[in-house]
C-alpha cells in the first residue's frame, strides 16, 4: 500500500510551487508508505523527476521538491512490494524517452512477462518494480502513433492485478490520466485545480468536493475537467460527487476514530490482496525446503508468535512435520541441537523486531535455513533470511497487530495446502476445498463485521468494568484465544489470560466467580462436545460465558451461554482468520470504553527494537 497524487492546475492558481502543494499532500498520505518518495512535473515537453530513498521530511531536505514550479505534477510515498527501498525503485517511474510518469499503489501480477516482451522490444528498464512496466506500455503504443489517451487504455488493457495509477504525458502539459482496479483512488474537484490521491487527506485542504473511483474506471483530470469512463462508456461525473466533512486531521485515518479500527475494517482487503500477491516461485522453494528438513522451527513474538502456532497446528496436524512453534526470545532451548538440516520460520509484520532477529542470526549460524513471513519489504529479518513470503496487509499503524495476523495466517494456509499436495498428504480435491474457503474468506469477514460489530460494542459496556477475564478453546481454538487474550490485554488493560480449557478443572477455574468474563473459541471440529462440558463448568460458576460459535452449533451453545456471537460455519483451519476479528473489536470497543487510546497503547511501541 503506498500514497500516491496527481494535481493539474491553472497558472498561478495554487499560489505556491507545485513541488511544496505535492509534497504536503504526500504527507498526509504517509501512514500509507514511508520507504521512498518521489514527485514529477511537466516542464514544456518534458518531465522532471525528484525521487529518493527514505522518508519525506528526508528526502526534500535531500532534493527539495518545495522549489519545484510548474502546473501540473504527480507524487507517490513508497511502501515497497517490488523491488527494495531505493532511490532507482522510488516512484515515479519514466519510460525509456522521459516523457511518460507514473505513481502506482498495488501489485501488477503478469509484470514479469509484459516486461520481458518490452525488453525484447529494446526498451530499458532503470528498476526491479512492477510499476516501470506501465511507463514502458504507454511509450510502445505512442510509438506505434496511438494518441496519448489511446495509448493509456491500451496499456491499461494489458495489465492484471491490483492498481491505481496516475500518469503524466509531456505531450499534454495540462492533463493527467488515472486508472483503479481494487487499490483505492478518488478524485478532488477544486477550484482552478483537480486532484487525484489514494485518500481524500492528501486535498483536503484544497476541497471537499470528492469522486470516489470504483473498480474498473479510468480517465483523465485537467484544470477545470474530469472525465471518468468504464468500459468505454463515459461515466456521469456530476452524479459522482459528494461532500466530505472530515478534517483533514481524521482523514488520515479515512474517517474512523482510530487507526486500529481502520486497520480492522481493512482485513477483508488484506487479505484478497495477500491472496493475489502469492510469489509462486518462493512459495516452491519454501515448500520443497520443508519436505527436505528435518525439523522446522516456527518462531515469533507477541502476535505473530499466536501466528506459528496456529502454522504449527496446521502443519503438524496435517501434515505430519515435525514442528516446533518458539517464543523468539527463547530460542536458546533449540540453539545447541539445531543444524543445516533444519528449517526455521521467522514470522514478524515489521520485520524488525529484535527478539525475532537475533534467533534468526543464532539458527542461521548453525546451518538452518530461515524463511521469513513479513509485511515490510526489505526489513531486517526478511533481509537476512534465505526465503522470504510476504503478507500484502499494507502498513499497520495500530500497535495492536489486527490486519498483519489475519495476514499472516493467509500464508501459513497456503503453505500447509501446497506442502499437503507436494506430500501427497492432501488431495486435489480436499485442495481446492480448503483453497475456496480462503479465497471465500474476505467476503465472509465483510459480512461478519457488519453482523457483529453492533453487539461487540455492546459487550464491551460490560467488559470494561471487569479486571480479569478467561479466553478458552480446544486444538487450534487454543493460540486463537490466545491472540484475543493478548488484544484485550494490551489496548484496554485487563488481565485475560487464555489457555486450553481441558486445563480449567486443574486449577484456573479456582479464580472464577461470578460474573468472571469467559470466552470461548468454539470451532467446527471434534473438540465441540468437549467444550460443551467446558461451558457448563463455566456457567455452574456463575460465569459471564461468551461464545463465538458457528451457525451450527448455536443451537446446542445459545442456552448455555451469557452471550452468543453467530459466525459462519467454515472449515476449522481457516476459521481462525475470521473468528479473531470480532475479538479484535472486543478489545478495541472496550479501551475505548475504558477511555484508552487504543492507538498508542502504553508501555508498547509498534516494533520491538530492544531485547
Ligand atoms: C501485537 O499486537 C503487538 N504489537 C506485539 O505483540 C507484536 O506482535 C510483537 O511485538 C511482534 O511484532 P512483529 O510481528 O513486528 O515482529
Amino acid at each position: 500500500m503506498c500514497g500516491i497524487i496527481g494535481i493539474t492546475s491553472l497558472p498561478n492558481n495554487l499560489r505556491e510551487p507545485i513541488g511544496k502543494v505535492v509534497r504536503r499532500c504526500l504527507e498526509r498520505l504517509e501512514y500509507r508508505g514511508y520507504d521512498s518518495v518521489g514527485i514529477a512535473v511537466i516542464k514544456g515537453n518534458s518531465i522532471e523527476v525528484r525521487k529518493g530513498k527514505g522518508k519525506i521530511v528526508e528526502v526534500n531536505a535531500r532534493l527539495n521538491f518545495d522549489e519545484v514550479s510548474g502546473t501540473t505534477a504527480i507524487g507517490h510515498t513508497r511502501w515497497a512490494t517490488h523491488g527494495k527501498p531505493s532511490d532507482e525503485n522510488a516512484h515515479p517511474h519514466t519510460d525509456c524517452t522521459g516523457s511518460v510518469a507514473v505513481v502506482h499503489n498495488g501489485i501488477i501480477s503478469n509484470f514479469l512477462e509484459l516486461k520481458e516482451e518490452l525488453i525484447r522490444k529494446g526498451h530499458v528498464f532503470k528498476s526491479e518494480t512492477d510499476t516501470e512496466v506501465v511507463a514502458h506500455l504507454i511509450e510502445e503504443y505512442l510509438r506505434l502513433g496511438y494518441k496519448p489517451f489511446d495509448a493509456f487504455k491500451a496499456a491499461l488493457s494489458r495489465l492484471k492485478g491490483a492498481y491505481a495509477f496516475v500518469v503524466a504525458i509531456a505531450q499534454e502539459p495540462n492533463r493527467l490520466y488515472f486508472a483503479r482496479n481494487t487499490s483505492p483512488l478518488v478524485i478532488g474537484i477544486g477550484n482552478g485545480a483537480n486532484f487525484v490521491a489514494s485518500d481524500i487527506p492528501a486535498f483536503l485542504e484544497f476541497t471537499n468536493m470528492v469522486i470516489v473511483l470504483r473498480d474498473g474506471e479510468y480517465g483523465y483530470i485537467e484544470p477545470g475537467k474530469v472525465y471518468i469512463e468504464k468500459d468505454g462508456v463515459p461515466v456521469n461525473v456530476e452524479e459522482r460527487i459528494r461532500l466530505i466533512s472530515w478534517t483533514p486531521e481524521m482523514a488520515s485515518k479515512e474517517g474512523y476514530p482510530h487507526f486500529m479500527l481502520k486497520e480492522i475494517h481493512e482485513q477483508p482487503f488484506a487479505i484478497s490482496s495477500t491472496l493475489a500477491g502469492i510469489n509462486e516461485r518462493e512459495f516452491d522453494n519454501v515448500v520443497n525446503l520443508l519436505l527436505n528438513s528435518r525439523r522446522v522451527l516456527i518462531i515469533g513474538a507477541g502476535t505473530s508468535y499466536h501466528a506459528g502456532l496456529i502454522g504449527d497446528y496446521l502443519l503438524t496436524t496435517m501434515l505430519g512435520l515435525d514442528i516446533h512453534a518458539v517464543i523468539s526470545s527463547e530460542y536458546k532451548k533449540y540453539v545447541n541441537t539445531i543444524n543445516e538440516d533444519d528449517a526455521v520460520i521467522a514470522i514478524s509484520q515489521s520485520g524488525e523486531t529484535i527478539d525475532t532477529l537475533v534467533a534468526v542470526r543464532a539458527f542461521k549460524e548453525r546451518g538452518a535455513k530461515v524463511v521469513a513471513v513479513s509485511n515490510v519489504i526489505d526489513s531486517a529479518i526478511p533481509r537476512e533470511s534465505n526465503y522470504v513470503l510476504y503478507t500484502r496487509a499494507g502498513p499497520e499503524i495500530g500497535v495492536a497487530a489486527t490486519k498483519t495476523f489475519t495476514t499472516q495466517l493467509v500464508i501459513l494456509t497456503i503453505l500447509t495446502l501446497r506442502a499437503g499436495i507436494a506430500m501427497g498428504r492432501l488431495d486435489q480435491g480436499e485442495y481446492r476445498n480448503l483453497m475456496d474457503s480462503l479465497n471465500k474468506a474476505p467476503g465472509l469477514l465483510q459480512n461478519v463485521i457488519a453482523r457483529t460489530e453492533g453487539r461487540v460494542k455492546a459487550l464491551s459496556e460490560y467488559m470494561k468494568s471487569r479486571n480479569n477475564a478467561y479466553y478458552l478453546g480446544r486444538g487450534i481454538g487454543v493460540p486463537l484465544s490466545m491472540e484475543g487474550a493478548l488484544k484485550l490485554k494490551e489496548i484496554a488493560y485487563i488481565h485475560a489470560e487464555a489457555y486450553p480449557a481441558g486445563e480449567s478443572k486443574h486449577g484456573p477455574i479456582a479464580l472464577v466467580e461470578e460474573g468472571y468474563p469467559v470466552v470461548f473459541s468454539i470451532l467446527d471440529d471434534d473438540n465441540v462436545d468437549a467444550l460443551l462440558g467446558n461451558v457448563m463448568e463455566m456457567k455452574a460458576r456463575d460465569a459471564y460465558t461468551i461464545g463465538f460459535v458457528p451457525e451450527k452449533y448455536v443451537g446446542k451453545f445459545r442456552e448455555l451461554l451469557s452471550v452468543t456471537f453467530e459466525l459462519p460455519n467454515i472449515d476449522y483451519r481457516i476459521a481462525p482468520i475470521i473468528y479473531i476479528v470480532p475479538m479484535q473489536l472486543l478489545a478495541y470497543y472496550t479501551a475505548v470504553a475504558r477511555g484508552y487510546d487504543p492507538d498508542k497503547p502504553r508501555n508498547l511501541a509498534k516494533t520491538v527494537t530492544v531485547e
